[in-house]
C-alpha cells in the first residue's frame, strides 16, 4: 500500500531523508517512487520499480531542498509507470502532491478540470489534488486556503502531503489514511524552528525521532519551521505528543536474510510482551484493566485475512464458554450486518489501518454497537475509533506476511476471553499454557526440522492444511502463508470437509499437513481423516505433540511440545510457518514482499 514521509528542517540533508524513509516505508508494498524537493523550485524526480531505480535516476543531480515530500506507490488508478508515480504537478509545476487512498469523485474532478483547460499528464485520481489546488491559486488564494479548499472538495479516502512553490514548508490532511507527524531536533509544539516530519507511518522518519502527533480526518497541518493543526474550519487544534516505545533497530533484519524469518523468531520476545504483567500463575488471573469489566451478551468478531484467521479461533474461545460469537470476514459484514442486540463488535488488525475492519466496525458503530479493536498499532485509527482497545504489543512487523502478530492475535484473544467470559477452571487450565508458551515456540525454533521438510515437498502440484476445532484456523493460516509468499497453490480445510470434495483432488502430488493435538476425540477423528488422504496417495505430514497415534500414519511429522489445545495452536503455527518460509525461500521469492500484495491495505 503506497506510503507517504515528508520533513523540513534537515537542510542538506533532505533528500536523503526522503529517501531513507521510502526505503522504511518498502514493507507496505509497493510498485513505483518518487520525490519532490522545494527550493527555489521545486524538482520532483520518479521511477517507476523498486527505490533502487528512483536511486539511479537521482545519481549525478544536486537536488537541494529546505523541505521535501516522498511516496511509495501501490497502484490504483494506472499501470505502475513514471508518469503515475507520485508526486503529481499542477500544469505550471509549481504545486507538487503525494497521496495514499482512493479519491471517489476523481473522474467528476477531472472533466471539470480539463474543461477549464487543465492538461493531465498521468492516470490517477490524485492529479487532480494538484490541479485543484492551481486554479485556486491563479483565482487569488492564499496556498494554504488553496490546499483547504481543494481537499474539502474531495470523496474517498486519503493521506495527502503537497508543496508550493514560494511557500514555506509543506501541507497536509487525512480522511480515513494515516497520517503522523515527527518532532525531531530543535521541534516543539511552541517554537519556531527545528526539524519536523510527517509520514504514513513512524518507521519512515524512527531513525530520527521518537515523538509524534497522530492527525485525526479532517485535521490540516502546515509544517513550517513549526507546526499548525487546524480543522477544515481552519481552528486551531491543540494536539498530544506520543511517545513511541520501540526503537528503530527493531525494524531492522538483525542479521537474518528476510524480515519474516527475523519475525518469525522474534515470537517467543513477542508473546513475553504480549503477556506481561497480564497473567499471574500462582492465582491464575488474567488483568487486561477495565476490559475486563465488559460482560457482553454475544460477540462478533470482523477482520480479514490472517486476522480473520484469528477471529475464527476467537470466535470459537467465547463460544465455548457459553457465549455467542461469531467472525465475519469484514469485507462482507456490511452486505448482510447481523442484529447487534448487546454484542460487543471486535476488529482484529495488526495494522488498526485495514480499510475493510475499519468500515465494519463504522458500521456497526452507525448503528450503535459498541466497538473493540484488537491491534498491534498505537494510535492507529482503530484504536483511536473504536471504544475499547486490547494491544497484542508484539513489536513493528515489517514482512507483508503477518507472523509474530498472528501469534499475539492468538495470545490476546485468551487473555480477552479469560477475563471476560471463562471461569476460574478455565482460567486454571489455560494460565500455565500461557506463561509456557514464550518458551515452547523457543523450543521448536531451536529444534524444528521444517527446512527439510520444505525442501522435501518443494516443487508439488498442491499443499492442503486440514485441522479441527482451534487447529482449523491455523491450517487456513498456513496455507495463506504458503500461498502468499511462494506463489504456490495451497488450500486449508476443516478436516471432516476434505471427504465431501476436495478429496477429489488428493494424489501423490499433493501432500496434506495435518495438525493432531492432544490424544481425544479431535486428534482420533483427524487421524481417520489422515487414513482418507494416505489411501489416496496423499503424502502425509504431521504436525503433532505425540499424544496420538498420528505418527504412525505420517511420512513427516513436525514435532510441537505438548501444551493446551487453545495455546497448541499459536505452536504448530510456528511449524507451518517455517516450512512456508523455506519453501518460498527455495523458489526465490520476494519473501518480504510478495508480489501485488501490501502490508497495510487502506482501500476496500
Ligand atoms: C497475511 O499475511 C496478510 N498480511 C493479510 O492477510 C493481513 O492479515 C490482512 O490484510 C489484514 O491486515 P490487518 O491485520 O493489518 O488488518
Amino acid at each position: 500500500m503506497c506510503g507517504i514521509i515528508g520533513c523540513i528542517g534537515r537542510g542538506s540533508d533532505t533528500l536523503d531523508t526522503l529517501v531513507h524513509g521510502l526505503e522504511k516505508l518498502e514493507y507496505r508494498g509497493y510498485d513505483s517512487a518518487g520525490v519532490g524537493l522545494l527550493d527555489t523550485e521545486i524538482v520532483v524526480c520518479k521511477a517507476a520499480g523498486e527505490i533502487s531505480e528512483l536511486r539511479k535516476k537521482l545519481e549525478g543531480q544536486s537536488i537541494a531542498g529546505r523541505a521535501g515530500i516522498g511516496h511509495t506507490r501501490w497502484s490504483t488508478h494506472g499501470p505502475p509507470t513514471d508518469a503515475n508515480a507520485h508526486p503529481h504537478s499542477d500544469c505550471t509545476g509549481e504545486v507538487v502532491v503525494v497521496h495514499n487512498g482512493i479519491i471517489e469523485n476523481y473522474q467528476e474532478l477531472r472533466d471539470e478540470l480539463e474543461a477549464k483547460g487543465h492538461t493531465f499528464t498521468s492516470d490517477t485520481d490524485t492529479e487532480v489534488v494538484a490541479h485543484l489546488m492551481e486554479e485556486r491559486i491563479t483565482e487569488g488564494e492564499s496556498p494554504e486556503r488553496a490546499f483547504r479548499g481543494t481537499v474539502q472538495r474531495l470523496e474517498g479516502s486519503y493521506a495527502i502531503a503537497a508543496l508550493v512553490e514560494g511557500e514555506e514548508g509543506l501541507f497536509a490532511a487525512r480522511n480515513d489514511s494515516p497520517l503522523v507527524v515527527g518532532l525531531g531536533d530543535g521541534a516543539d509544539l511552541d517554537g519556531d524552528g527545528g526539524q519536523f516530519f510527517l509520514a504514513s507511518d513512524v518507521p519512515a522518519f524512527r531513525d530520527f525521532t521518537d515523538r509524534v502527533i497522530y492527525l485525526e480526518d479532517g485535521e490540516f497541518a502546515r509544517l513550517d519551521g513549526g507546526l499548525k493543526v487546524t480543522t477544515s474550519e481552519g481552528e486551531l487544534v491543540s494536539k498530544a505528543v506520543h511517545t513511541v516505545e520501540w526503537d528503530a533497530e527493531e525494524t531492522g533484519k538483525s542479521g537474518y536474510d528476510h524480515f519474516m524469518l527475523k519475525e518469525i523468531h522474534e515470537q517467543p520476545r513477542a508473546l513475553r510482551q504480549c503477556l506481561r504483567g497480564r497473567v499471574e500463575e500462582q492465582t491464575a488471573t488474567v488483568d487486561i484493566g477495565d476490559i475486563a469489566d465488559l460482560n457482553p451478551s454475544g460477540v462478533q468478531f470482523v477482520a480479514c485475512g490472517t486476522s480473520y484467521h484469528a477471529a475464527m479461533y476467537g470466535a470459537q474461545l467465547i463460544r465455548n464458554a457459553g457465549v455467542p460469537a461469531q467472525a465475519f470476514l469484514a469485507s462482507e459484514y456490511a452486505t448482510a450486518p447481523p442484529p447487534l442486540q448487546d454484542d460487543l463488535v471486535v476488529g482484529i488488525s495488526q495494522s488498526g489501518e485495514t480499510a475493510d475492519t475499519l468500515s465494519a466496525l463504522r458500521e456497526a458503530s452507525g448503528r450503535g454497537g459498541e466497538t473493540f479493536t484488537l491491534t498491534n498499532t498505537v494510535g492507529s485509527t482503530m484504536d483511536r475509533e473504536c471504544d475499547h482497545t486490547l494491544f497484542i504489543y508484539s513489536g513493528p512487523e515489517i514482512g507483508v506476511a503477518a507472523t509474530k502478530t498472528f501469534a499475539g492475535q492468538l495470545t490476546a484473544l485468551n487473555l480477552l476471553s479469560l477475563a471476560t467470559v471463562e471461569s476460574g477452571r478455565q482460567r486454571r487450565a489455560v494460565v500455565p499454557a500461557l506463561r509456557e508458551l514464550p518458551g515452547d515456540v523457543q523450543r521448536i525454533l531451536d529444534s524444528s526440522s521444517a527446512e527439510e521438510v520444505a525442501e522435501y515437498y518443494e516443487g508439488s502440484r498442491s499443499y492442503f492444511f486440514i485441522g479441527r476445532g482451534y487447529q482449523y484456523p491455523v491450517a487456513l493460516e498456513g496455507a495463506l502463508k504458503l500461498k502468499e509468499i511462494s506463489y504456490e497453490h495451497a488450500e486449508g480445510f476443516a478436516a471432516g470437509e476434505l471427504k465431501h470434495g476436495p478429496l477429489a483432488l488428493v494424489d501423490e502430488d499433493t501432500p496434506v499437513f495435518a495438525m493432531v493435538v492432544g490424544d481425544g476425540e479431535e486428534a482420533s477423528k483427524t487421524v481417520g481423516n489422515i487414513k482418507e488422504v494416505e489411501a489416496r496417495g496423499a503424502p502425509v505430514v504431521v504436525v503433532t505433540d505425540g499424544q496420538s497415534d498420528a505418527e504412525r500414519y505420517a511420512d513427516h511429522v513436525l514435532e510441537i511440545p505438548e501444551s493446551h489445545p487453545r495455546t497448541a495452536a499459536v505452536l504448530g503455527n510456528v511449524q507451518l510457518q517455517l516450512v512456508a518460509y523455506h519453501i518460498a525461500n527455495r523458489l526465490g521469492r520476494s519473501i518480504d514482499k510478495p508480489r501485488n500484495l501490501a502490508k497495510s491495505v487502506t482501500v476496500e
